[in-house]
């Protein structure tokens, strides 16, 4: 069998990969001695994500499990990493004098995954926080607290902005009879809602209802519903890095995935808070407070620590069958 026929048959894995609400914008096309990892443009989130900071970062997070993946397969590949717009190709999978050194597993791939419900309070560790620079991520920690009102101002900019709304009405899933509850998006289960959580949002952000909802405050009810995220004494990571180029987004986001994976393998887990960055009121302050050169910028922010319920397994599309 082919190399390229062997990594095949790991494409569900790889799948594995975190996308910004689990869009899955990855598409593979196998060439005879290449892997092509493309885009699918309906998957990107143009109203949440208009610089596509989230959609290359989700990218690279899936170009390093492919990579980590063929490892463990024990196929020597490497990632030519060029974005095209006209072909809508993020890189290209090529053979390599060996296979890819990383301390990931398919194992790691499999067991890592984001919890959004309660921490154990705690700092991370200093020693954790070091053995993370090995990854090759720039991180900065913030306690969680301080970013309690942030957090607060980002929610009540993304229930009230329509373009973004919109699009968390598309990929929310939240009744299990959703068709497409077991393939992508955000389900109930994994934002941690109860049912009537669930149907009070479904009601709230229906488009029938929303024009009305919005404007008698029901961003800032939606927001209030979450003001206890970060109201313990816990850790909120930065990643700190250049977006100039989308190769350069890619990378970090490489850097994301394996930041996120040496965490689980620690027993701790991630809740991304890209409404942070995505709400320009919140984004530049905290660039501010974290003392950024004008090259540098945050491009993720998640808070990290032990869940005290056992996450969810996130929906995935399967592989399309050769
Ligand atoms: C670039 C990026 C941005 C994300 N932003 C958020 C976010 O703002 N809020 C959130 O709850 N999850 C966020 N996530 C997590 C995804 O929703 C999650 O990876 C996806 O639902 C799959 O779930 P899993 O990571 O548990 O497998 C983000 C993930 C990525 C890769």
């Amino acid at each position: 069998m082919s190399w390229v026929n062997s990594f095949r048959t790991h494409e569900d894995t790889c799948r594995r990969a975190p996308s910004a609400h689990n869009t899955q914008p990855w598409v593979l096309r196998y060439a005879d001695d290449a892997v092509d990892v493309h885009w699918d443009p309906s998957r990107a989130l143009p109203g949440s994500d208009p610089t596509r900071r989230d959609l290359f970062l989700s990218l690279g997070a899936f170009i390093e499990t492919c990579l980590i993946v063929a490892a463990s397969a024990g196929l020597p590949v490497r990632p030519e990493i060029a974005v095209e717009d006209t072909t809508l190709r993020a890189a290209r999978l090529v053979p390599a004098p060996s296979p890819y050194d990383t301390p990931f597993t398919v194992g790691s791939v499999q067991r890592r995954r984001c919890a959004r419900g309660g921490y154990a309070p705690g700092l991370l560790d200093p020693a954790t926080l070091t053995a993370l620079t090995a990854f090759g991520a720039d991180l900065r920690q913030v306690p969680a607290r301080e970013l309690v009102a942030p957090l607060a101002e980002a929610d009540r900019w993304m229930f009230g902005t329509p373009a973004v709304v919109s699009e968390l009405r598309a990929w929310m899933r939240l009744s299990p009879k959703h068709p497409r509850y077991h393939l992508d998006g955000l389900t109930d289960r994994a934002m941690t809602l109860s049912r009537i959580e669930a149907t009070g949002l479904a009601a709230l952000i229906a488009p029938s209802a929303y024009p009305v909802t919005s404007r008698l405050g029901g961003p800032a009810l939606l927001a209030a519903a979450s003001k206890g995220t970060l109201r313990y004494d816990g850790s909120v990571l930065v990643l700190i890095g250049s977006a100039d180029t989308p190769e350069a987004v890619i990378e970090h986001g490489r850097a994301l995935v394996r930041v996120w994976l040496a965490l689980s393998e620690r027993g701790l887990s991630v809740h991304p808070l890209s409404q942070l960055l995505d709400c320009a009121t919140t984004a530049a302050p905290l660039a501010a407070q974290l003392g950024l050169a004008p090259d540098e910028s945050p491009l993720a922010v998640f808070r990290t620590g032990r869940p005290l319920e056992t996450p969810t397994r996130s929906a995935r599309m399967p592989a399309t069958p050769t």
